[in-house]
C-alpha cells in the first residue's frame, strides 16, 4: 500500500516535470531557431535540451543515481569527429538519459535517427526538428517489423541535396528547411547515437538482435564505434509504464568497439557490438547484483 503510494507520487513527479520540461525545452528552441542561423541554432538546441533534461528531469528526482565513467574518459571516448555511440534500449527514458549526462560541450555533436511517428508529437516532434535528428520511415506500425520505405529513407541517408518532398520534415515555422541527411552531418564531423535494437527491449538482460541497417553509416564513414551499456534505466522507466521516474540506480559504461578507420563491414560491426555490449550486460548486472 505505502510502496503503491510512493511510486504513484514518483511517476506523478516525473511526469509533471517531462511534461513541462519538453514544453520549456521546445520553447527554448523555437527562440533560438528564430534568432539564430541554421547549423548554430541546431547546436546550441542540443546544449538548451542538455540543460532542461539534466535540471529539470534527473536532478528534479535525486532518487534517481546516476554513476557514469569519469569525465576524462567520457570526454576521450565522445568529444571527437565522426562516433557512432550504441545504447541499449528499454524505454523512452533512454534518450532523455543520454542527453541529461552527456556534458554540453560534447552533446552538440550527436543527433540520432528515430521513429519517423514521433516527430508529429506534441513538443517532443518540434524538439527533434529543430535538435536536427533524423527520421527513419518504417512501413509498418509493427514494432517487429523493420521494413523501411527505401527510395525515401534513401534521401534522408544521403549526402546529394534533394528537393523538399515530405511533410514530416517540415519545420514549426513556415519555412521549409533542407532535409537533413545523415551522411552530411557525419561528413562535417557529426556524430550519431543509436539504438542497435531497433525497438524497445522487453527482456533487457538479453540484448535483441541488431539490425544491420544501424552500422551502414558506420561503415561507409569508417566511424569510431563506442558502446553506451548502462543498468538501473527499466527499473527508473519499466517496460510496462506509460511514464518513468521510480527510485533507481543506473551505472552507465562505455567500451570502444571500434576505432575510428578501422574498415570493417557493417556485418562485422554488427557481431562485434552484440558480443561486446552483451558482456558489458551481463557483467554490469553481475556486478550490481553482486
Ligand atoms: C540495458 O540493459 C540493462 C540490462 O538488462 C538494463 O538494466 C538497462 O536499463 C538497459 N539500458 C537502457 C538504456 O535501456
Amino acid at each position: 500500500m505505502f510502496r503503491q503510494a510512493v511510486k504513484l507520487a514518483c511517476h506523478t513527479w516525473f511526469g509533471a516535470c517531462l511534461t513541462w520540461g519538453l514544453i520549456i525545452d521546445w520553447a527554448g528552441c523555437v527562440v533560438i531557431t528564430t534568432i539564430l542561423p541554421d547549423g548554430q541554432a541546431q547546436r546550441r538546441c542540443c546544449q538548451w535540451s542538455h540543460y532542461v533534461f539534466r535540471y529539470f528531469m534527473l536532478s528534479s528526482c535525486p532518487w534517481i543515481r546516476v554513476s557514469r565513467p569519469p569525465v576524462e574518459e567520457v570526454t576521450r571516448l565522445l568529444h571527437r569527429d565522426r562516433v557512432c555511440v550504441l545504447m541499449n534500449h528499454t524505454s523512452f527514458g533512454d534518450s532523455i538519459m543520454f542527453v541529461a549526462t552527456t556534458p554540453s560541450n560534447i552533446i552538440w555533436r550527436y543527433r540520432t535517427l528515430m521513429k519517423s511517428t514521433l516527430f508529429d508529437w506534441p513538443f517532443l516532434g518540434g524538439v527533434c526538428r529543430m535538435v536536427g535528428h533524423f527520421p527513419v520511415l518504417f512501413r509498418s506500425k509493427d514494432e517487429n517489423s523493420f521494413a523501411v520505405d527505401k527510395p525515401e529513407q534513401a534521401k534522408i541517408m544521403e549526402k546529394a541535396a534533394v528537393p523538399h518532398s515530405s511533410a514530416l520534415l517540415e519545420a514549426p515555422t513556415s519555412a521549409a528547411p533542407p532535409i537533413p541527411q545523415v551522411k552530411a552531418h557525419v561528413e562535417s564531423d557529426g556524430c550519431l547515437c543509436l539504438f542497435p535494437e531497433g525497438k524497445i527491449n522487453r527482456n533487457p538482460a538479453v540484448l535483441c538482435p541488431f539490425r544491420r541497417g544501424t552500422f551502414g553509416v558506420a561503415e561507409e564513414m569508417n566511424m569510431a564505434v563506442v558502446s553506451l551499456t548502462t543498468v538501473g534505466c527499466d527499473e527508473s522507466w519499466p517496460r510496462e509504464s506509460p511514464v518513468g521516474g521510480l527510485p533507481a540506480r543506473i551505472v552507465i559504461r562505455l567500451t570502444e568497439i571500434a576505432e575510428a578507420g578501422h574498415g570493417l563491414t557493417a556485418a562485422a560491426l554488427q557481431e562485434k557490438a552484440e558480443a561486446s555490449m552483451q558482456a558489458d550486460v551481463t557483467s554490469l548486472l553481475q556486478e550490481r547484483d553482486a
